[in-house]
């Protein structure tokens, strides 16, 4: 293949000099052939170095929402440094936002700011440990709930070590995590109702919380069955344990009362990130005010420097409003659109005789590239994302399409935003056509 990005291949080999890895997100690196380095982004087009233009469908890992530089929100943020940028105290600006939260989201009585949905994790899993006097929290295979020790117990084990279908493996899958971490979670698989039942009961009166990510989307993208959200529910008000549901990627994405709203259920506290602040650092635990009374009478510890930082509030308070004002029309445009693509990866793949299967709910989606044998169908869990997906055919694929000037996440997610317009999936639809014949042929002869 030639080397379309010298510009970036340039500035990596420099970081490497002084930036540990060159890059500042471990994950970074996946991206092939080479970390890019982009000069600019508007609406879903994203630009880089070597003068190549995308259309961007990993937008901020998600948090881009709202397209790239929003003149709106770019003024709200600049408005707001005349101002000051930080003061550490209280300005009326985090009440707006907090106020907005509540009246969007069911579970959203009370909130508290933090600056990355990583930290509010944490946050959380105190909190409901000193709620409820417990140790264990309650996770499944393939959700990721931050980079901590304790938000990634059991995420991604590799198949020798993930251990049976009843008892999941409590691995992490970083070295230097305080060994004990790993003792306060149990582990359940994704999307069986009757094992997490039986987790519960073999646990019972031990566990504080269940954390999960209501649409999981780290790990392929897999709605929850019928009756599993249900079952958490039922669960966790038979054993007083709180639900702590994980909304970083799919609050505001599914419409402005997010996930929650959209699927019908409401938790006990709520993690959101991304979105809430459209790609500033802003990240805010919600909760009903009688889960978040620890925090309320200063019971727990709960603070940070930059918590409410004005900037971000400002940032925040235009993208709530954003979402507010679209109505009924969010999240159904945005789920159509994503259908659309689907439908027309669906159609490419057929024609190039390639096994992607493209899964989720559109507006989210994962293109799943199954190995070969691989059955068609669903992927439901962690364990069966590991067994079908082509993990090295998808990067070809991949490769082959930011290229072409498509721009999807590296393990095969695929965000629409709300900049994203029909035409933009047209012309992304063209560009996977060269891809997808390239990959086609390409991988054939390999
Ligand atoms: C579901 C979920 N929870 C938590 C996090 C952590 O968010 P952050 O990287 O902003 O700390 C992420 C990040 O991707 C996520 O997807």
């Amino acid at each position: 293949m030639n080397d379309r990005f010298p510009n970036s291949r340039r500035l990596f080999e420099r970081a490497q000099r002084s930036i540990a890895g060159g890059v500042n997100s471990g994950i970074r690196k996946m991206e092939q052939p080479v970390p890019l380095y982009f000069t600019h982004g508007r609406g879903c087009r994203l630009f880089d170095v070597d003068g190549h233009e995308y259309i961007d469908f990993q937008i901020g890992q998600g948090a881009i929402l709202y397209g790239h530089a929003p003149a709106g929100q770019a003024a709200a943020i600049a408005e707001q440094a005349k101002l000051g940028t930080h003061w550490a105290a209280q300005s009326e600006l985090e009440i707006e936002v907090a106020e907005r939260l509540q009246r969007m989201i069911p579970g959203a009585e009370r909130m508290r700011c933090q600056n990355s949905a990583t930290e509010v994790v944490l946050s959380a899993l105190r909190l409901a440990r000193a709620h409820t006097g417990r140790r264990l929290i309650l996770k499944f295979e393939g959700h990721y709930h931050g980079w901590a020790d304790e938000g990634l117990v059991g995420f991604a084990p590799p198949p020798d070590k993930w251990g049976t279908d009843e008892e999941p493996t409590r691995l992490h899958p970083s070295q230097g995590v305080i060994p004990e971490v790993l003792e306060q979670f149990v582990v359940a698989r994704w999307n069986d109702p009757a094992h997490l039942r039986r987790r519960v009961e073999q646990y019972r009166g031990q566990i504080a919380a269940i954390i999960f990510e209501p649409v999981l989307c780290n790990t392929g993208c897999m709605e929850p069955v019928p009756g599993m959200v249900a079952t958490i529910r039922e669960l966790c008000d038979r054993e007083g344990m709180l639900m702590i549901a994980d909304e970083t990627i799919t609050g505001f994405r599914f419409g402005a009362g997010c996930a929650q709203q959209f699927l019908g259920f409401v938790p006990d506290l709520t993690i959101l990130g991304k979105a809430i602040g459209g790609g500033v650092p802003f990240a805010a635990l919600v909760g009903k005010e009688s889960a978040m009374q620890k925090i309320t009478r200063g019971e727990i510890v709960h603070a940070g420097t930059l918590n409410g930082n004005p900037l971000c509030l400002a940032a925040a308070k235009w993208c709530l409003d954003e979402v507010t004002a679209l109505g009924d029309r969010h999240p159904a445009g945005m789920i159509a659109l994503g259908r659309r693509l689907m439908d027309g990866l669906s159609a490419l793949a057929r024609r190039h005789d390639i096994p992607l299967q493209p899964q989720g709910p559109g507006l989210v989606f994962h293109a799943a590239m199954l190995k070969p044998g691989a059955a068609a169908g669903p992927i439901r869990d962690y364990r069966d994302y590991v067994r079908r997906q082509d993990a090295p055919r998808w990067a070809h694929l991949r490769r082959c399409l930011l290229e072409e000037g498509v721009r999807a996440i590296e393990r095969g997610l695929w965000f629409i935003s709300l900049a994203h317009r029909e035409a933009d999936i047209t012309e992304a639809l063209e560009r996977c056509e060269v891809a997808f014949a390239r990959h086609a042929a390409e991988w054939k002869a390999a």
